[in-house]
């Protein structure tokens, strides 16, 4: 039987089951063509409406939900909290029953405080995508992550994936080590022993490795993930200083040397450039980071099509009108 998503929101990767996974990668591979026509266009989500709030900056991730919805002919409206009625205090479960009374078929966001998506989950009657919560899940970046690293290895079960970096104030690294150890790869984290908590063994049943040495994460890599520096979250002093960061814990050709010979290398961006990772392995052979940037379209567009495709409910002249009923509050 073929496995489906009747899921109604994509709040993280901690809930689904490796079947659901499966599905949305194998719907992203198929969407993956639409971006290779002249016209890169679909009717799929003909006459939808996307919305796009998000609360943190973004370059990859808004416009690629953007581009997403608008190859699957759907509209797509950004809102910019900058210039939105947040800036006069509005909180944001109003702002979302505000955005959901203009009846969009789906709303993404982003927002710095861990939880918010599922709460609007709960609290509104749109279904919900979680484009970043705080430290806690970025979904769609493990999907488009997994996606690569299939179209490039061919598979996840059995490959050994080293995630190093700023650990602890990642989405990316938990969505990463959720998905990665759902489908079977044993993935290994390394970084500053401040920035990589033991207890992230705990995350998972099985499949990850949590090691006290940077390099030793690295040993044996088939795929060799490298996470931002995130200046923004740091909130105590975890590390000296950037300098110091750099010179212990940035990816240089020689820790790459100790990889499998055919290793990738792969970035969520934005990147520090000098900071965790060198330019010559940032734009070397190995790099897949603008081939995980492509994927992240193919990704959010089968994320759209299986949460905002829904039936199809084209109007007709003998549809008689609807009586006005008092809005459903959850
Ligand atoms: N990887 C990622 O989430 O990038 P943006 O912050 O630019 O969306």
């Amino acid at each position: 039987m073929q496995p489906t998503f009747t899921r109604r929101h994509l709040l993280g990767i901690r809930e689904l089951n490796a079947g659901e996974i499966t599905h949305l990668l194998d719907t992203a591979e198929t969407f993956r063509e639409v971006s290779k026509r002249q016209i890169k266009k679909v009717p799929a989500l003909r006459g939808r409406t996307v919305i796009n709030l998000f609360f943190e900056p973004s370059t990859r991730t808004r416009t690629s939900f953007e581009i997403a919805a608008k190859r699957l002919s759907a509209d797509a409206v950004n809102v910019s909290v900058s210039t939105s009625s947040v800036s006069k205090g509005e909180t944001l479960l109003d702002t979302a029953r505000n955005l959901e009374a203009m009846a969009p078929d789906c709303i993404v966001i982003r927002h710095s405080s861990a939880g918010a998506p599922q709460h609007l989950a709960r609290m509104t009657n749109a279904p919900i995508i979680n484009a970043g919560d705080g430290a806690h899940e970025h979904p769609t970046q493990a999907l488009l992550d997994a996606l690569t690293i299939r179209e490039y290895k061919g598979r996840i079960e059995g490959l050994k994936v080293a995630i190093v970096g700023d650990i602890l104030h990642s989405r990316v690294a938990r969505s990463n080590i959720y998905l990665l150890t759902k489908l079977g790869a044993n993935v290994s984290i390394g970084g500053p022993g401040t920035l990589v908590p033991g207890e992230f063994a705990e995350l998972v049943d099985n499949g990850l490795r949590v090691e006290r040495h940077f390099q030793d994460a690295i040993d044996g890599a088939d795929v060799v993930m490298i996470l931002r520096i995130q200046r923004e979250r740091q909130d105590a002093a975890f590390f000296p200083s950037m300098r110091e960061y750099a010179v212990h814990y940035g990816l240089q050709p020689r820790h790459l040397d100790r990889a499998a010979p055919d290793a990738i290398v792969m970035h969520p961006g934005p990147m520090n450039r000098g900071v965790e990772i060198s330019s010559e392995i940032a734009d070397g052979s190995r790099s897949l980071i603008l081939d995980q940037v492509t994927n992240g379209v193919a990704v959010r567009m089968a994320v759209l099509y299986l949460l905002a495709g829904g039936p199809s409910e084209e109007p007709t002249e003998t549809t008689a009108p609807v009586k006005k009923q008092k809005r459903e509050r959850k």
